[in-house]
Order: C-alpha cells, then sequence, then structure tokens
C-alpha cells in the first residue's frame, strides 16, 4: 500500500458531532515506566498503543518486566525498584521517542550493568546532553555520540548523589527524567523547573511518592527524596490533547460546524491551544470536568468561526502548546491580521525542525510568513483557499507534520500529497481512521 496520503477535497461542514481520540502519550509512556517499578501488576485502560508506547514496553521487557498487552488493557508485573534484570550490554530501541529515550534514562542511574540507549534517523539527530548533563551530577556515566546524540550507553552507580537542577527550557522530558534519578538517590533533590507539563508530578503524588511541589509565578520548585516502594496502581488514560488539537483546529477552520471531542485530559499544563484559539476567536467549552487520579479531564466542545483574529502570542504560553504549533499556525493563515509567535527555539527540537518546517508549509500554501531565529509572522488571509498541488515530503518522518498537513489540505483545499502515512504509528494510529469515519458521517 502506498505511504503517499493524497487529498484532493476539502471536508464539508459537520455539526454536533463526537469523536473520541486516542490515549494521552505522556501519560501512557508514564505508566508503562513507572509500574515497571512497582511491586506487583498494575493495570491501564485506553494505553495509547503507538509506536513510541510499544517502544517503552519494548524496553521494560529488555529490563526483564513481564507485560501482558492485550485488546482492552495492559497488565505490568513490576518487580518493585530494584527488580530490573537483563544482561550487560542490552540494547533498548527508543525508536522515535523522545519521552522514552529521555525518561528512561533517570531510572537507570543506578543500573551498574551497561546499556546501550538507540533510536530511529529523528532521534539519533536529537540532543541527549540536556539529559546526560543532569544526571551525570547524580554520578552515573555516559558515552554520547558527538557528545550529545544517541546511540549513547549509560552506567550506572550504586553511589548517587543528591543533586541542585535548574531546568530552564521549558523541558517536561529532562524535568522528569530528574525526578526519576532522584527517587533512585539518598537525600534532596532539588530542582527549579521553567513551567511544563507537570505529568510525572502529579503521577508521584498520586503514588504517594516522596515529591512536595511549590508553584511560582513563572517556575515550580521541586524536592524529591529517594522512594522506597512504588504500590502497583490501575489506571484509565485519559484522551490526548495533542490528537484532539487536530480535530479542533479542523472544527475551527469550518465556519459553523461544530464538534465534541470526549474525555480528554485538560492537564493545565496542556492546554495552551485552547488558550490561544480561545483569544483568536474561537468558542471552545469544557463539558464534564472531572479529576482523576490528580489529572482534570472534560469532554471539550468546538465551534467553527469565520472571523479569526490574529494573535501576539504570548510567550508564557509556549510550553503549554508545545507540540501544537503546526496547528495553531494554520489557524494563524487565516485570521484577520499578522499574528506573531515568539521564542520558538525549543520547536526545532522536535522530531523534526518543526519551526522550519512550519514557516516553509506555508510557504508552500501561499501564506506569507516571516521567519526570524526563533520568531514566525503569520500574515492571515480570511479568504485562504487553496488551489495549487502540494507535496509534502523529507520532514524526517514527523507524525505532527503529516497530520497538520492532512488538517490544512481538508480545510485549505488543493492537491496534496502527502508522504509517510505510517507516521501516524508513532503517537495517533487511528487517526484517519476516525477522520474518514467523520468524513462518512458528514
Ligand atoms: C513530552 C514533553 C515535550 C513534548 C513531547 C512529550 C513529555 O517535550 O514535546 O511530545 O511527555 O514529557 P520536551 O520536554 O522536549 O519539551
Amino acid at each position: 500500500m502506498s505511504n503517499i496520503y493524497v487529498i484532493k477535497k476539502r471536508i464539508n461542514n459537520f455539526h454536533n458531532k463526537i469523536v473520541r481520540v486516542s490515549g494521552d502519550k505522556s501519560l501512557s509512556i508514564r505508566w508503562v515506566l513507572l509500574s515497571s517499578l512497582a511491586e506487583g501488576k498494575s493495570k491501564s485502560f485506553n494505553l495509547l498503543v503507538s509506536e513510541d508506547v510499544k517502544a517503552s514496553i519494548d524496553a521494560i521487557r529488555k529490563l526483564g518486566i513481564k507485560v501482558n498487552l492485550k485488546k482492552n488493557f495492559c497488565e505490568i508485573n513490576g518487580k518493585g525498584l530494584d527488580g530490573y534484570n537483563y544482561k550487560t550490554g542490552i540494547v533498548i530501541n527508543a525508536k522515535n521517542s523522545g519521552t522514552l529515550g529521555r525518561l528512561i534514562l533517570g531510572l537507570l542511574v543506578n543500573s551498574k550493568k551497561k546499556i546501550k540507549i538507540i533510536g530511529d534517523k529523528s532521534l539519533s539527530k536529537r540532543d541527549f546532553k540536556r539529559v546526560t548533563d543532569p544526571l551525570k551530577k547524580f554520578g552515573a556515566k555516559f558515552k554520547l555520540t558527538n557528545n550529545k546524540n544517541l546511540p549513547l550507553s549509560i552506567i550506572g552507580t550504586n553511589n548517587l548523589e543528591p543533586i541542585k537542577y535548574y531546568e530552564n527550557r521549558g523541558s517536561a522530558q529532562c524535568k522528569s527524567s530528574v525526578i526519576f534519578a532522584a527517587l533512585r538517590t539518598e537525600g534532596s533533590t532539588f530542582i527549579k523547573a521553567k513551567k511544563s507539563r507537570n505529568h510525572t508530578e502529579l503521577l508521584c503524588k498520586y503514588l504517594k511518592l516522596p515529591i512536595s511541589l511549590s508553584k511560582k509565578k513563572n517556575y515550580d520548585l521541586i524536592k524529591i527524596r529517594k522512594a522506597t516502594k512504588i504500590k502497583p496502581f490501575n489506571y484509565h488514560i485519559p484522551s490526548d490533547i495533542s490528537s484532539a488539537a487536530f480535530f479542533i483546529v479542523l472544527t475551527c477552520l469550518k465556519d459553523n460546524s461544530s464538534l465534541t471531542i470526549k474525555n480528554v485530559n485538560i492537564n493545565p499544563s496542556r492546554i495552551g491551544i485552547i488558550t490561544i484559539l480561545k483569544k483568536m476567536g474561537v468558542k471552545i467549552m469544557f463539558k464534564n470536568k472531572k479529576l482523576y487520579k490528580g489529572e482534570l479531564t472534560s469532554d471539550i466542545f468546538v465551534k467553527g468561526t469565520k472571523r479569526l483574529k490574529a494573535i501576539n502570542c504570548p510567550v508564557k504560553l509556549n510550553s503549554s502548546s508545545i507540540d501544537e504549533f503546526l496547528l495553531i499556525f494554520l489557524v494563524a493563515a487565516k485570521a484577520n491580521g499578522v499574528s506573531f509567535f515568539k521564542k520558538l527555539g525549543e520547536l526545532n527540537q522536535k522530531e523534526s525542525p518543526r519551526l522550519k518546517w512550519g514557516s516553509k508549509i506555508l510557504t508552500m500554501m501561499g501564506v506569507k510568513n516571516k521567519l526570524n531565529n526563533n520568531s514566525i509572522k503569520i500574515y492571515g488571509n480570511p479568504k485562504i483557499y487553496i488551489q495549487k498541488k502540494i507535496v509534502i515530503k523529507d520532514y524526517l518522518k514527523d507524525h505532527r507534520i503529516f497530520m497538520s498537513s492532512v488538517i490544512a489540505a481538508l480545510s485549505y483545499g488543493g492537491e496534496w500529497h502527502i508522504h509517510d502515512k505510517n507516521s501516524i504509528n508513532t503517537s495517533f494510529p487511528s487517526f484517519l481512521k476516525i477522520l474518514n469515519n467523520l468524513k462518512n458521517e458528514i
């Protein structure tokens, strides 16, 4: 089957439709990693079964943990905090997943047998020094390719020293990796962290692990001590706001369309896109809000509009919408006026250099934009309608580029040939199926 997805027609308006998207990727990976250290069987429901999460399951299997992955649930038989059992020199393949590759290193700081971590072409281009630097201070030893990339090898130690760490990028992966290492370290580790998604902290709190949190205006202070035991825990993973975002944006670009996405994780550290779209004039409402094991969930209702306003996007929203900017740029393309997004250097550190790609795709669409270092100005056109052929390829198989391009094609027209359809398997394997069901219902 061809791996190129061709779209020649815009989607029709739709009204009061309901969709469910798959489980949250960040929570799924964290559940897999933490339950591998619990004492006994943990079960999850609605786990995202995507390449990134399957790579996480394979990783803990390599470490000697039994996993029973069934259609309706996943069960992990944790062997306790010191229960990993493996031969020296094993290779863990993090594939495309920065979250797995970085977080697992925190869990391995006390593993004295050498472990090699490898990844795919995209992950092998990404910066791992940002996480090995603080982990070295605990006492673990690393060998990296080119001093910053995968493949890398790690040898941990029993003599871990607690650290003081300032996480100044707003990277939840770096913060979480250090939290995991601190849970294995005698004494108190202190983290001052620029705001970023806080699922790891919330899960640790829910599991009653020795973590204390204090929220300041622009950063969080986190203190962690060594964990003595993790109890097994069941978890019903809510849907992923980053997957819901494709449908939210598709709806808001179709005048008068409306859609509800059920039971989405709306952790405040993840919903920057909602705040941004509301500022741009989109009607979005949360319905059936609930608190689930420390995480907020809700149905999200969205209604399309003809009148989108340009935005000068507050930098403080960057981290909570970091995975959604390609979509936000698509909305800016139709807004009335010039939108401005600043300090987005971290976007170029993702599965592909997404800020550059965002600009490139807009240019291909005929949308005027100016990329300047880490900022982008987008000159919106409320009457945008594409009539040419657009080919999207050679983008390091970045799943979010594929899916955002599909949304652009369905919203703005033109003939799109989008390569590497399989990339959706990284984070959202059911994306095209859900989209086609929606199309068939219209
Ligand atoms: C993630 C953190 C973010 C995000 C990624 C998932 C996580 O990365 O882009 O998709 O689950 O911790 P950074 O920590 O590099 O910003």
